[in-house]
């Protein structure tokens, strides 16, 4: 008998065959886990972690997090409507985006919510906004800032042009902010930052936040500091802890009022609590390389596709054969998606047990950024999705027949 995978306190092949593949499966502990570990890490106060939903929207994963008290960020009206219907209230989300139209500006406006602008233009057109309406109350605006290459000597930071950074305003142009935000009887009382996502390295950070710090101290009315996000799985959220308190404490001092700290993490919450299982359907002798079929593909998982599979890229998922946990390696095999994509691959060149047709592989790590890029193209079956506590099952949607 050999050992399998557990999710939860059940069986992953089991449960792959009762639900059928392709199927996400969600670990609510881990995600709790991994929400307690960042709330007592940075033991600073007053703080909020905003979960960025844009990575996993399920309403069953918001309530997790929403039960232990995070709060949320939304990167548009549609996620924004989310979270209200089920109770959130604004001081509890924070809307970080870009290139907001004047409509959501007016819907924004309108339901009085705490937005993170990222240009002048969108300053000036919400200041017309709620200068012509008359239930609009809510006057403070937070600031999304450009956060230069040479800052955190990240080429990831976020920017994914070789020279055009698109997010955030200059600093150069912070007086043209602040007239901005004058004319129309607006107060700046938050700064946003970010680098970009699945970092591990702690340095990016220490830099930004020493930049962000600094950058806090030309805004007299300021309340908040928000770090965003880049935190990868796996990250040190101790060494984090540690660095960050300091910083805060001493703009704290600096404006003689405690700053609240705020960050963005998506990530670092949900990735290592999902796993994504899937059939092997083929296996097919290329010569010099093992091809694994299976039953998902880019229309259901799209991460190796889009940001590469191999090791060190963005798309790079650990996989396991679920059903055969606990056997040793035997060979490098290479897992394929099920389309007509050339490019469909999951994982290559992996060192794994024997490999047999019906045996269930898990990519693990797919919790975020995972189903919510889940197309179908081309043509696909979509996943189901589940969360599991413990040995409970909650059904999100059924694999699609
Ligand atoms: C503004 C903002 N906040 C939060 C996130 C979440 O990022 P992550 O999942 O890497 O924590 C993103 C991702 O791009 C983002 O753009």
């Amino acid at each position: 008998m050999t050992t399998h995978l557990k999710i939860g306190r059940l069986d992953a092949d089991e449960l792959a065959k009762k639900l059928t593949t392709p199927l996400y499966v969600y670990d609510a502990r881990r995600v709790e886990e991994n929400y307690l570990t960042i709330n007592s890490a940075i033991f600073y106060e007053p703080k909020q972690i905003h979960y960025a939903i844009m990575c996993n929207n399920r309403l069953q994963i918001l309530k997790v997090l929403l039960n232990l008290g995070a709060d949320i960020q939304v990167n548009s009206v549609k996620e924004y409507r989310l979270v209200k219907s089920i109770g959130s209230s604004n001081a509890k989300i924070s809307v970080t985006t870009t290139n907001i139209s004047t409509d959501d500006l007016s819907f924004y406006a309108e339901n009085q919510a705490q937005i993170n602008f990222d240009s002048i233009e969108e300053i000036s057109c919400y200041g017309q906004l709620i200068k012509q309406s008359s239930t609009v109350i809510n006057h403070t605006i937070g600031i999304r800032i450009s956060v230069p290459m040479e800052i955190t000597d990240q080429s990831a930071t976020n920017q994914p042009h070789p020279t055009k950074a698109r997010v955030g305003i200059n600093s150069k142009q912070f007086d043209l902010v602040k007239e901005a935000a004058k004319k129309y009887n607006l107060k700046i009382n938050g700064i946003h930052g970010y680098i970009a996502s699945n970092l591990i390295d702690l340095v990016p950070f220490i830099k930004l936040g020493s930049y962000l710090v600094e950058c806090a101290k030309k805004f007299p009315d300021l309340e908040y500091i928000n770090f965003g996000t880049g935190f990868g799985i796996d990250f040190d959220w101790l060494a984090y802890g540690q660095m960050v308190t300091p910083l805060m404490r001493s703009i704290s001092t600096f404006f003689g009022r405690p700053i609240h700290l705020k960050i963005e993490p998506g990530r670092s919450l949900v990735g290592d609590a999902g796993i994504l299982l899937t059939r092997v359907t083929n296996i097919k002798d290329m010569g010099n390389w093992t091809q694994v079929g299976v039953d998902a593909g880019f229309g259901v998982f799209a991460r190796p596709y889009i940001y590469g599979w191999q090791k060190g890229q963005g798309g790079y998922h650990p996989v396991v054969v679920a059903n055969k946990i606990d056997q040793p390696p035997k060979g490098l095999y290479t897992i394929c998606g099920n389309s007509t994509l050339q490019g469909d691959f999951i994982a290559e060149d992996r060192l794994l047990p024997e490999i047999e047709i019906g045996d269930l592989i898990a990519i693990l790590n797919a919790g975020a950024y995972g189903a919510v890029m889940l197309s179908g193209f081309p043509g696909m079956r979509r996943a189901g999705e589940v969360l599991i506590y413990d040995d409970t099952i909650e059904v999100i949607s059924e694999t699609e027949r």
